[in-house]
């Protein structure tokens, strides 16, 4: 029998139920091991790619189940008249249910709203629809999705032990009905609206408890002091470019300083620029960044870039030092330069190689981490 009748649960509910319980199972281990084992960056990816492929294919068969529990009748409890049991069984299977969309979607939004590190290796997924990159957003469903698998944790217990106890104490054909397609219990089966408020009343506590653990706004961060400059920078973006496990990934600094002193007339100048290097972010691998492997922000927490600038064909240059984890190599960054009435807008561009300065040491090839590392500056500055 494929259809569910009042008293049983046809093959396709059973096929599908077990098939769920076997990726959940499956899925939920995977996804606190990627996220909290420790492991290096490319494990990390890998274990993370594994974990939200997986995590779509469940959302597509969870909406399939779902689909088809509407169109079926549902086997009425075996002891309805246990009023406070069947409520809670009730209550746990709407739970559990809302998870299986609750969960994936959270997780697929947080991943469409952050600039991708770790793919879903599933054709056509990477984004959704409607969703922007924003950093607040990912941080937002990342939480909203830790508290939800969490609750799908706690509402899996209570389920599992409930089939149990079915099983072994009160020995009743609950378990089979749903192993063997046996039919069993009183027949009849009216939609109860409690079950559904409460498990409402449960997602709805998950989601307020998600949403204040988000912190407040950002966290407080020490900016740099501003410096002295003949030029103010009134706006401007330092940003760089990485090639990682074959796609390009950006990156940026939020809290840099310049001090520029320039001579339009003859076109030559100095630059200092000091960068705050816990002010990096790079897509989800941010914290990464900042470890004892790349950035090592612990030991080194400011970059300078000192440099002569001089004229180079109809633009300029900047020939100097970049002092980098401690490390210093020559930079030279070729940018281009307008000054119309004392607001300067330059734009320019340096390629560095990462080994210059030790960062990735453990990535010894370009498997996970490339090492050249396009850094570009934007900005424009008021005398
Ligand atoms: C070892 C793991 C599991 C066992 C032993 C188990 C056992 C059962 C049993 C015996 C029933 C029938 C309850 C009844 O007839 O009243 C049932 C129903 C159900 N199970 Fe599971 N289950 C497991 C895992 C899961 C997982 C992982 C999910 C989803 C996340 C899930 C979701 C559901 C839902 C939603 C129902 C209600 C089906 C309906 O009537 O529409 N179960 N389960
Ligand atoms: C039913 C499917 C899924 C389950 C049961 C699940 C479960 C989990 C669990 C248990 C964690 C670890 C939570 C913790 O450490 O406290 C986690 C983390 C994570 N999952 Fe899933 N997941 C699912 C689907 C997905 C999907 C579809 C994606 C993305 C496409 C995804 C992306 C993530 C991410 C990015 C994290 C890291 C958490 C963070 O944002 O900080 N998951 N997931």
């Amino acid at each position: 029998m494929l259809k569910n009748t009042p008293r049983s649960y046809g093959s396709v509910a059973r096929i599908l139920h077990w098939l769920t319980a076997l990726l959940i199972l499956t899925e939920l281990p995977l996804g606190l091991i990627a996220n909290r084992g420790g492991f290096d960056i490319d494990r990390k990816v890998q274990l993370f790619s594994l974990h939200k492929t997986l995590g779509v294919a469940i959302f597509a068969v969870a909406l399939i189940r779902i689909l088809w529990a509407l169109s079926q009748p549902r086997p009425a409890s075996l002891h309805p008249e246990r009023r406070a049991e069947t409520l809670l069984a009730e209550t746990v299977h709407w739970v559990l249910y809302a998870a299986l969309v609750m969960v994936p979607l959270t997780g697929w939004i947080q991943h469409a709203a952050t600039e991708g590190f770790s793919q879903i290796l599933w054709p056509l997924s990477q984004g959704l629809p409607f969703i922007p990159k924003s950093e607040s957003l990912a941080a937002a469903m990342g939480l909203a999705h830790q508290t939800f698998a969490w609750m799908l944790v706690g509402s899996l217990i209570l389920h599992i032990a409930g089939a149990i106890k079915h099983a072994a104490i009160d020995r009743d054909a609950t378990l089979s009905r749903m192993v063997r397609g046996e039919h069993a219990g009183p027949g009849h089966h009216g939609h109860r609206a409690a079950p559904a408020a409460a498990a409402l009343a449960i997602y709805a506590a998950g989601a307020g408890i998600a949403f204040a653990m988000i912190p407040p706004s950002e966290a407080p961060v020490q900016r740099l002091e501003a410096v002295a400059s003949d030029w103010q920078v009134t706006e401007g973006s330092l940003g760089f470019t990485v090639r990682q496990m074959g796609t390009d990934v950006q990156g940026s600094f939020a809290d840099w300083t310049a001090a520029i002193a320039f001579d339009e007339a003859s076109g030559t100048g100095q630059v200092t620029v000091t960068i705050a290097m816990p002010s990096v972010t790079l897509g989800t691998v941010s914290e990464q960044a900042k470890g004892a492997d790349f950035f090592d922000v612990a030991h080194h927490a400011t970059a300078t870039f000192t440099a002569d600038i001089q004229p180079e064909g109809t633009a300029f240059i900047a020939r100097g030092t970049l002092n980098l984890r401690g490390a210093e190599a020559p930079v030279q960054m070729p940018f281009t330069l307008t000054i119309e009435d004392g607001i300067a807008t330059m734009q320019g561009s340096a390629t560095l190689d990462r080994r210059d300065y030790a960062i990735g040491q453990s990535y010894a090839d370009e498997a996970t981490v490339g090492f050249p590392v396009e850094v570009q500056v934007n900005l424009t500055a008021r005398r």
